[in-house]
């Protein structure tokens, strides 16, 4: 029998400590701390520093690697293969994280679907393979080139994978795997890692894409995918209201392409329908305009795309104001309320002030600032702005409108949208607009808070 002994483990960061703490010095996260039994042999805790990528285990001189085939593989679907920065890569491990239900097992599902040239390996520990029929029924598309395997033991896993060689593999999900080397439960964070580690030792030696799922819960009480982080190559995140039908698809970390790339999904009978123009979807035209709605033109990594912000002020009717936002940062909307009634004289103090992004979109680009006091202005006063205008500016704190990264592509797209009118900090160079852009939207620069009123609401 191997000896084993307790340690402990951060849920949020993995950090492994030998006794228990509040707060893990790691991450500085409170009440993360779980017991974990650990075997101590030869072999049998590997760490990441460990594992070793491919089979040369010899220093190579670094002008003698060959880089020029990186071989990616078109998952037929333009939005995952843009997020991934042009398709998967040969021996990548790709981490899908999310919440439940947010749409991870179909989205794993249905790149196999599409694919049926690939041959997968689809590894499923949480349905049975009836559920994935069920669903793949559902999703339609063509099954012909798609195992389905239902298994937990991450040693027969990887036998059934070395054997049947597939061209990608999928695993759902890295929670309900176990390994016989660690002793603790799945989905403790010692199996986590160790599931990882046999999947990328795995994908590097054989050069097979794999895709592996993981599970995050808003309290954290499984070990989630964030230890997980700096093991994968690709990490993509699911975000979105479960309740609405819009999913977005973050990469947040990616070793063969541009991180911060967002990829937007419909959530139909269906399955996942991709979304390549996310300004319809996030700008509803009203034909009247509304008053306490603004629209941004905001970039999300190198995307410009524009959305309604919505507002709504109220008299206050307890002492203390409330101030809520939905997929905006409270304490920037306290700050920019802050800067409307210091730097421009609203009284807000007395107004309860609600703020919303439209299709639950979470949004932390500076350039949304001068959307969002324009919106809530808009509902104080309860004038519409017309809803061919649009906004791209960040408010500093005197009250100035400062310029914003890319102003150009921003007033392209919302040109090529439609839009009549965009308001710009003065500062703003407009260099790389071309000629037919500025013949069809107006640029207005404005240089500070009460200047924005002066052009906006004029003859009010
Ligand atoms: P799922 O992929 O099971 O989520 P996860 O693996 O992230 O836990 O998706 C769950 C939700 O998606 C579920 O509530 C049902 C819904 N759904 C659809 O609306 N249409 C579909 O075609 C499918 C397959 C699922
Ligand atoms: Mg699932």
């Amino acid at each position: 029998m191997a000896k084993t002994k307790s340690v402990w483990f951060c849920k949020e960061c993995g950090n492994e400590s030998p006794k228990w703490m509040g707060r893990c010095p790691a991450c500085g996260e409170w009440n993360t701390m779980v017991e974990e039994t650990v075997s101590i042999g030869k072999n049998q805790h590997l760490h990441v520093s460990e594992i070793v990528p491919g089979a040369s285990h010899k220093p190579v001189p670094l002008k003698d690697i060959d880089s020029t085939h990186e071989q990616r593989i078109s998952l037929n679907n333009a939005e995952v293969d843009r997020i991934l920065g042009g398709g998967l890569v040969e021996g990548s491990l790709v981490l899908i994280g999310g919440e439940p239900g947010i749409g991870k097992s179909t989205l794993s599902l249905q790149i196999p679907l599409n694919c049926p040239q690939l041959k997968t390996l689809y590894v499923t520990g949480e349905e049975s393979a009836r559920q994935v029929k069920l669903r793949a029924a559902r999703i339609g598309g063509d099954d012909s080139g798609c195992m389905i395997y239902s298994e937990t033991l991450m040693e027969n896993i990887i036998a059934e994978a070395r054997r049947m060689m597939p061209d990608l593999m999928v695993v759902d999900s890295v929670q309900t795997m176990f390994s016989q080397n660690v002793e603790s439960s799945p989905g403790s964070v010692t199996q986590i890692k160790e599931t990882a580690a046999m999947l990328l030792r795995f994908a590097k030696e054989t050069g097979i894409p794999v895709i592996l799922i993981g599970h995050i819960t808003k309290e954290g009480s499984i070990a989630g995918p964030k230890i997980l982080e700096h093991i994968v190559d690709v990490v993509l995140q699911f975000e979105g209201d479960n309740r609405g039908t819009y999913r977005l698809l973050r990469s947040i970390k990616n070793r063969f392409g541009s991180t911060s790339e967002l990829a937007v999904f419909e959530m139909t009978g269906k399955g996942l329908r991709e979304v390549s123009n996310p300004s319809e979807m996030l700008v509803p035209m009203h034909e009247e305009g509304l008053s306490g709605v603004a629209v941004s033109a905001m970039l999300d990594g190198t995307r410009p795309f524009l959305i309604e912000v919505q507002s709504l002020v109220s008299t206050a009717a307890y002492g203390t104001p409330q101030r809520s936002a939905t997929g905006f940062d409270v304490r920037r909307l306290n700050m920019l309320l802050a800067v409307l009634e210091k730097r421009a004289g609203f009284k807000l103090g007395v107004k309860d002030v609600f703020l919303n992004m439209a299709g639950g979109l979470k949004v932390n680009d500076p350039a949304c600032d001068l959307a969002v006091i324009s919106a809530v202005l808009s509902s104080n006063f309860d004038f519409a702005i017309p809803s061919d205008i649009c906004f791209a500016g960040e408010i500093g704190l005197s009250g100035e409108i400062r310029p914003v990264a890319q102003t150009d592509r921003r007033i392209i797209e919302a040109a090529r949208l439609g839009f009549k009118k965009i308001f710009v900090s003065s500062y703003s160079s407009l260099e790389g607009i071309p000629q037919q852009t500025s013949g069809s939207i107006e640029v207005i620069k404005v240089a500070d808070v009460p200047s924005l009123c002066r052009s906006l609401f004029k003859g009010n």
